[in-house]
């Protein structure tokens, strides 16, 4: 018998860690494809810019914790969303955000490694996940690179359809089968290609509440700047910036993500720790040390397009 909130804690730990190894053993090895945080950290004040986002997912928040408001009102409560928008705009994150003020359990499914390994087959082990979750409520199931259902990067087109095709219908069945007005789990699919989701997966009463996930704007690139940065300085421990000069920086980051910003950070720190090969601490990282990681990033990734559309190969 458990004694205390932690015990009961590390049993269900124990448990769902049993039923994804069995999982596992039945299809191949999981690791890197699905992922299980009891107790998800991220919380929405950690997520700049987006206000429009991140106040749609606030509100699902109410489906997990409180189906029953719903059925007040005549309705019952949503099944699932689709997070949409560039990559590195903060999809994931925000889905890790919903679970961790929800006080849900937080499933992470990495559709593009689970279809590189197991192609059609995936369709059981998301119909399996969706069950563990509602088994083990309150969930979010996240289905991450969701465009990766359509199975365009593993088989010529024709055959990509028709297995994608039946992928899509078996996740849809076990969609169709979950009592939402009892199950208190949410689907949340993110995606940076719409053009390749299948459309019945967002028909009504699937994943049919669309949120977009746009780039931010210069003040949303300012707090995520500042978010990332205090981040940073906690897990560092001291000051690692100095006074920044922001109308010199993010008119040059037009177009980056939050993604990016947080590679330029990483860079501009590990100059520092490269520079420092005497021992000695060198001074925080400055204005003119973000321009330079600025100008870094913008050089490699137009190498990396490069090496994508195969100018070097
Ligand atoms: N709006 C944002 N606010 C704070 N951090 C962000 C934001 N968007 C992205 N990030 C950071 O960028 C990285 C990638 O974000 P992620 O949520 O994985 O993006 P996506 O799933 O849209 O590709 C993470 O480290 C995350 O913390
Ligand atoms: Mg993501």
């Amino acid at each position: 018998m458990a004694k205390n909130a932690d015990d009961l804690q590390w049993a269900l730990q124990r448990r769902l860690e049993d039923v994804f190894a069995k999982l596992g053993e039945k299809y191949g090895d999981l690791t890197g494809r699905v992922e299980m945080r009891l107790r998800p950290d991220v919380s929405f004040d950690e997520v700049g810019g987006l206000p429009q986002a991140k106040a749609a997912l606030q509100g699902f928040a109410t489906a997990l914790q409180h189906p029953e408001r719903y059925l007040e009102w005549g309705i019952t409560p949503p099944k699932g969303i689709l997070l949409y928008g560039p990559p590195g705009t903060g999809k994931t994150t925000l889905a890790r955000a919903l679970a961790t003020s929800a006080g849900a359990i937080y499933y992470h499914l990495k559709l593009l490694n689970l279809t590189s390994k197991f192609g059609a087959n995936t369709g059981e082990i998301l119909q399996e996940s969706l069950r563990i979750a509602i088994g083990e409520k309150p969930g979010v199931l996240l289905l991450d690179e969701a465009d990766a259902l359509s199975l365009d990067h593993l088989l010529p087109p024709p055959q990509a359809r028709e297995s994608s095709a039946r992928l899509v219908a078996a996740l849809c069945e076990k969609l169709d089968a979950v009592d939402a007005a009892t199950a208190r789990v949410l689907v949340v699919a993110a995606t940076s290609r719409t053009d390749v989701i299948d459309p019945s997966l967002v028909a009504p009463g699937r994943l049919d509440h669309l949120v977009e996930v746009p780039l931010p704007d210069p003040a949303g690139q300012r707090e995520i700047l500042d978010l990332q940065r205090a981040k940073l300085e906690r897990k560092g421990g001291r000051a690692l910036f100095s006074e920044i000069d922001y109308d010199k920086v993010v008119p040059l980051m037009g177009g980056m993500s939050g993604g990016d910003i947080s590679d330029i950070l990483r860079r501009a720190l590990e100059a520092k720790v490269h520079g420092s090969t005497d021992g000695t601490t060198p001074p925080p990282v400055s204005t003119d040390d973000l321009l330079v990681a600025v100008e870094t990033y913008r050089r490699v990734r137009g190498v990396v397009e490069k090496i994508r559309y195969g100018q070097y190969l």
